[in-house]
């Protein structure tokens, strides 16, 4: 099998296996391999009717020495068991999420993209209510499933800046809601804004928080940051998903000698930094040119179009560094997979 790894998107593509794991009268069952794209389910159960579900994306490189990396995976299991407590969802262990996780790696190694194409294995945990109810309540079965696909990178143009909109006419998540879990009801509820941006042009939208829409929420799928000088900021809101890619940054520019805010932003600090971001496991760190505020028609613009700014590409460098194995990892956040 030869794929064009250098051209991948970020699109579903079919791999040889999955796994899965059934909780059924309060425990976990066996972890099995499948090669069956699809699950028969009860036309009942409680994800399809009323939501009840969570996901997770995190990825696996191959370095320079041939060997498979993850990045994070247990902080991808700890969020999961938190979006699980948030919407009542059995609870994964972590341990039985990373096994879940490297086994199915192992099993589609030949998926996994070679390095120096710039690609990369996404993996995509999920969990949902399996077990039937017609009341608003939460399932008594669940079920666990992960699997792969190689990936190239989210937004079509790599680590290329981006132009983004203001989303001023929606909101993707409550003040106390759900936005700080990975539940599917957040993405489906910001499908319309982001298919709008992307016909006016626009990489993805922005959003405010939605109590007073003064503040910098996230940017689609990705946590948003801004650098003002020597300082990495970035918002601090109830309604937005805790980036692992965000709290690495955070932690690489704290050290290159960086002060870290995390902080509401108020909008118009957008004309304050002097670089901006979005970042995320699919998203990695895409710089922002341009951000159009159509409620006030302003639009903050940062750097060239075709060049990241140097604070951008120096953590961008040491992120993909560490997560290929370029770079030592400090930290211990990549777990070689033999
Ligand atoms: C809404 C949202 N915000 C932020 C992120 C970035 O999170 P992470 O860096 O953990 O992938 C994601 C992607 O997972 C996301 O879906």
């Amino acid at each position: 099998m030869e794929l064009d790894w250098k051209n991948l998107g970020f699109n579903i593509m079919s791999t040889d296996y999955n796994v899965r794991c059934v909780f059924r009268n309060g425990k976990w069952g066996e972890l099995e391999v499948s090669s069956d794209e699809t699950i028969p389910i009860h036309i009942g159960a409680t994800c399809l009717h009323y939501g009840q579900e969570s996901f997770e994306g995190l990825k696996a490189f191959t370095g320079a020495d041939g060997k498979i990396r993850l990045f994070r995976h247990d902080e991808n299991a700890k969020r999961m068991q938190t979006s699980a407590r948030g919407i009542l969802l059995a609870e994964v262990p972590v341990s039985l999420f990373m096994e879940a996780v490297e086994k199915v790696i192992l099993l589609n190694k030949k998926f996994v993209p070679p390095y120096g194409t710039g690609a990369s294995l996404y993996i995509r945990p999920l969990l949902f209510g399996s077990g039937p109810e017609v009341g608003v309540r939460p399932a008594k079965e669940y079920t666990f499933l992960v699997f792969v696909m190689p990936v190239g990178p989210y937004f079509k143009t790599g680590f290329k800046p981006v132009n983004m909109m203001i989303c001023r006419d929606h909101d993707r998540a409550a003040p106390m809601g759900t936005g700080h879990l990975k539940v599917g009801g957040n993405y489906a509820a910001s499908m319309s804004s982001i298919l709008e941006a992307h016909e006016k042009g626009y990489a993805t939208a922005i959003y405010l928080d939605s109590r007073e829409r003064k503040y910098i929420d996230e940017c689609g799928p990705a946590n948003f940051f801004g650098i003002k000088g020597n300082t990495y900021v970035t918002p601090r809101s109830n309604s937005i998903l805790p980036s692992i890619t965000n709290m690495s940054l955070q932690t690489l520019a704290e050290n290159m000698g960086m002060k870290v805010e995390k902080r509401p932003v108020p909008l118009e600090e957008l004309a304050e930094f002097d670089e901006a971001g979005a970042c995320g496991t699919a998203a990695v760190i895409t710089p922002i040119h341009k951000v159009f505020d159509p409620g006030k028609d302003v639009t903050y613009t940062y750097g060239d179009a075709s060049n990241p700014g140097p604070v951008i590409t120096k953590l961008y460098e040491t992120l993909t560094g560490i997560q290929k194995g370029d770079l030592e990892d400090p930290f211990g956040w990549t777990k070689i997979l033999d």
